[in-house]
């Protein structure tokens, strides 16, 4: 009987093991969406894994995008040699992002979305490549939150600079540079406009 006993506990133990590891705070998606802030200070003494972040960019794949076209691509520097170099690429954003332990390039291909064997399906053209890679983007910023991070996206970047740094071919436009990491303070919410100044029912 005791034998019993500590054989399904044992068998608990293994099957407690398996459980996917719980990142997520358990935050709700309007918490998720309320406490999402573009944050400009970040903790020091925190870091982040690659499988992390792997973790994050999982969640960007779930995103929609122009005929499933999938253009949006991430280069990611976790510390080390690129994370320092690219820091010297944003800018006024440089102090801002130095304590985030990860650095995050997006890029999408051109001629994929918004394209048709090879022709613009309409006006918009490439932009349709922005446009899903801000899809992307926003899963990025929102699961990030989600599993307890902070994030800032940053349009302030050297985008030539970066395409030698890190070997980006000239098929791919360089949209922003994401910094990955904790909050060293709490950021504050800016002010939004009235919905009623963007929205107009019919
Ligand atoms: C495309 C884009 C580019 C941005 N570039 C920068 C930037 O270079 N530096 C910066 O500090 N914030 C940047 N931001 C953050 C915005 O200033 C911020 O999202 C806005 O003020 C609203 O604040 P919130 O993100 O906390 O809601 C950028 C945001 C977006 C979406």
């Amino acid at each position: 009987m005791k034998k019993m006993l500590l054989l399904s506990l044992a068998a608990f133990a293994i099957m407690a093991c398996k459980q996917p590891a719980q990142k997520a705070p358990g935050a709700s998606f309007d918490e998720v969406l309320a406490t999402r802030r573009s944050v400009r200070a970040y903790d020091a003494s925190k870091t982040i894994s690659e499988a992390e972040v792997r973790e994050l960019l999982l969640a960007t794949q779930e995103a929609p995008s122009w005929a499933n076209q999938e253009p949006s691509k991430y280069y990611v520097a976790v510390g080390g040699e690129k994370h320092a170099a690219l820091l010297e690429m944003v800018g006024g954003n440089k102090d801002r992002v130095a304590n985030a332990p990860v650095l995050i390039v997006s890029t999408y291909e051109k001629g994929k979305s918004g394209f048709f064997r090879g022709t613009a399906t309409n006006e918009i053209g490439d932009g349709w490549g922005a446009y899903d890679n801000g899809l992307s983007n926003a899963y990025l910023v929102l699961k990030a939150r989600a599993m307890g991070f902070d994030t800032l996206i940053m349009g302030m970047r050297d985008s030539d600079a970066i395409r030698e740094c890190l070997d980006i071919p000239e098929n791919e436009t360089i949209m922003a540079v994401i910094a990955l990491g904790y909050r060293a303070q709490e950021p504050s919410r800016p002010q939004r406009r009235p919905l009623e100044d963007v929205v107009r029912f019919f």
